[in-house]
């Protein structure tokens, strides 16, 4: 693909070596703030994500997977700064963003979005080239240049150029227009791509190619992806590691192999076993996860997981669960995982306390 890399528009250097993360969150929280009841009550804030830290690693794919409203949308929002964080910090390579060494207009060339709706994320009046080369053209590109580019981009992504460059959206299925978004987004030669539920709207068939044709070219383009979905099966197929969320927080992180095979949170538990088995011998009758989420303008106290926890113990009311490691590769914030946290089924306490850093290292 060396050709396709034009003069001004090449991936940057890895800064910090391979051991680097290549996105690191840290305390990454949003507050929306609602309007008041009346001048004199106190306003209410939506806690769409508190206290997030985790980091994606130079090559990997982390999955963020959570059921709907639990501030994965959010959490991309924050880390492409098209929203203010209330508090936290997001780095990129060792440089935080938006500082002199990495200003927020280079950061968002390294870190591209493909969006769940493939046809609202296009200009329904350009033409497929003339999108893709739209931004390369913004950054200097010449117009011939930019075209041949696009040309090549539309070939890494299965679409062939003398059928597809000259067409319009809606002149292209939902596959084909996701796989123009892909192109779009890789035009600018990124580092990472945050994928927010990107095949959540296609077709089971479909869903299998565009996900295949993700895993090349992550490989092809020496790319990382921050990979959100709602669909633990995509998520399984396509991840390392995996990040659950809860309302905002994490329940759980590491391995994909490891959480899927012994999850340590009662949430990924419950989540895992909700999923339609093809054996009709492991079909439910009653779904393991009852009810909604509670109203995230005001989470329970303590473990906000404990209003739907068949093992809820006064102590979840009182103590906010820390993200615990377990072992190397796997932390969750369950009291059940914190030696000597006051729950029955806690170990004993060990005389080594993790810090949270530590967790979110894993
Ligand atoms: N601009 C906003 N103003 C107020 N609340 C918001 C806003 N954006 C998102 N939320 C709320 O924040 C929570 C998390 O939303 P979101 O990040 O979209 O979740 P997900 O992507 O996991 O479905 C939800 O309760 C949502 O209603
Ligand atoms: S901390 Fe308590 S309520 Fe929360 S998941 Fe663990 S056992 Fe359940
Ligand atoms: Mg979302």
């Amino acid at each position: 693909m060396a050709s396709i890399t034009p003069v001004q528009l090449e991936a940057l250097p890895d800064v910090g070596g391979p051991a680097q993360p290549l996105l690191s969150v840290r305390g990454l929280t949003k507050h929306f703030p609602l309007g008041r009841i009346s001048p004199t009550a106190a306003r209410s804030v939506v806690h769409a994500v508190d206290g997030l830290s985790f980091d994606v690693r130079k090559g990997e794919t982390l999955g963020i997977v959570g059921e709907s409203g639990c501030g994965k949308s959010t959490t991309s929002r924050l880390i492409m700064s098209l929203i203010e964080p209330t508090a936290g910090e997001v780095v990129f390579d060792g440089m935080a963003v938006g500082s002199r060494a990495l200003p927020l207009k280079e950061y968002r060339r390294q870190v591209q979005m493909v969006f769940q709706d493939s046809y609202a994320s296009l200009n329904p009046r350009m033409s497929i080239e003339a999108s893709i080369a739209f931004a390369p053209k913004v950054h200097g590109m010449p117009h011939a240049q930019a075209i041949a580019a696009a040309h090549e981009l539309l070939q890494a992504v299965g679409l062939h150029p003398a059928q597809f460059a000259h067409r319009f959206p809606h002149q292209l299925s939902g596959g084909q227009r996701q796989r123009v978004n892909i192109a779009r987004a890789l035009a600018l030669r990124p580092r990472l791509l945050i994928l927010d539920e990107p095949v959540s709207a296609l077709d089971k068939s479909v869903e299998a190619q565009v996900l295949n044709l993700l895993v090349d070219l992550r490989h092809r383009f020496d790319l990382s992806y921050l990979f959100i979905s709602h669909d633990l099966n995509v998520v399984h197929y396509i991840a390392d590691r995996v990040l659950v969320m809860y309302l905002g927080r994490s329940a759980e992180i590491g391995d994909v192999a490891s959480i899927y095979a012994k999850p340590a949170h009662p949430y990924t538990a419950a989540l895992l076993d909700s999923r339609p088995s093809m054996d009709p011998a492991r079909r439910r009758t009653a779904a393991p996860l009852h009810g909604d989420p509670p109203n995230p303008i005001d989470p329970p106290s303590g473990c906000r997981f404990r209003t739907r926890c068949t093992t809820a113990e006064d102590v979840c009311a009182a103590r906010v669960p820390p993200l615990a490691p377990l072992h190397r590769r796997h932390a969750a914030a369950c009291l059940m995982a914190l030696p000597g946290s006051g729950h029955s089924l806690a170990p004993a306490a060990a005389t080594h306390h993790p810090l949270p850093e530590e967790a979110a290292n894993v």
